[in-house]
């Protein structure tokens, strides 16, 4: 099953309601970019504001936390409604304790690795997590380069998602999706992809979804 997740970080804020009620129909899930100016430097939605969007989202919305303090601040994301939270793996001190504070919450939980963090580190963590998210660029900025030397990670992960014993998290990538980059992610392994300038800068916002899943639907590897 492909899941398509547009990122909201640049699409226009001073219309956002309109602007998530264009991919609504042709999405699966709303990827929120909160960052805090320290963790990366770019500063998106406070808890207030994030809590405002999830409240009026027609779709699920995954929380992408790039904050320096996501053992504190990972629960309340989950606590005023985010459907899933992802957190880094690099800011975090304690991930499985943040993780079982998420699904305790009601959420889905999630782990991101930065482009530069190997797979070996999040491996034993695997079956705690709903998703990894494994980052195709430097987490900051919209708009960047799709990092091909990020293959053989997803891969990694694919392959050891698949000898797990229980229930298989989804795995996905953030970063550079697009028409020309979205079918090498699919064949590497990943099943959930998030796409921000790719969709937003889209004539057609949700036609632009129905393309992207089309081809990730034809590259993915059984
Ligand atoms: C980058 C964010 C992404 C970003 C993706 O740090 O995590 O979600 O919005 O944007 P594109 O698809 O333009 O690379
Ligand atoms: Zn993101």
């Amino acid at each position: 099953m492909i899941r398509i997740c547009p990122s909201i970080l640049n699409a226009d804020h001073t219309n956002l309601s309109s602007e998530i009620a264009r991919i609504a129909d042709a999405s699966d899930i709303l990827h929120l970019d909160v960052m805090d100016n320290v963790f990366v430097p770019n500063k998106t939605f406070t808890l207030q504001e994030s809590m405002a969007i999830i409240k009026n989202s027609p779709i699920p919305v995954d929380s992408h936390l790039m904050v320096a303090d996501p053992d504190v601040v990972a629960v309340e994301y989950a606590k005023v409604g985010s459907a899933s939270v992802t957190f880094h793996w690099e800011a975090s001190a304690s991930p499985s304790e943040t993780l079982k504070a998420i699904r305790g919450a009601g959420s889905r939980a999630a782990l991101a690795v930065k482009p530069g963090t190997p797979f070996s580190s999040v491996r034993e963590l695997l079956s705690e997590l709903d998703m990894l998210l494994i980052m195709t660029v430097e987490p900051g900025f919209g708009g960047q380069k799709f990092m091909v030397d990020m293959l053989p990670k997803i891969r990694e992960a694919h392959e050891a998602i698949l000898e797990l014993s229980g229930p298989r998290p989804w795995l996905q990538v953030d970063g550079g999706i697009s028409l020309e980059t979205i079918a090498l992610a699919a064949e590497a392994g990943a099943d959930a992809f998030v796409a921000g300038s790719a969709v937003f800068k889209a004539e057609s916002p949700a036609a632009m979804c129905q393309q992207l899943r089309e081809l990730a639907t034809h590259s993915q590897v059984k």
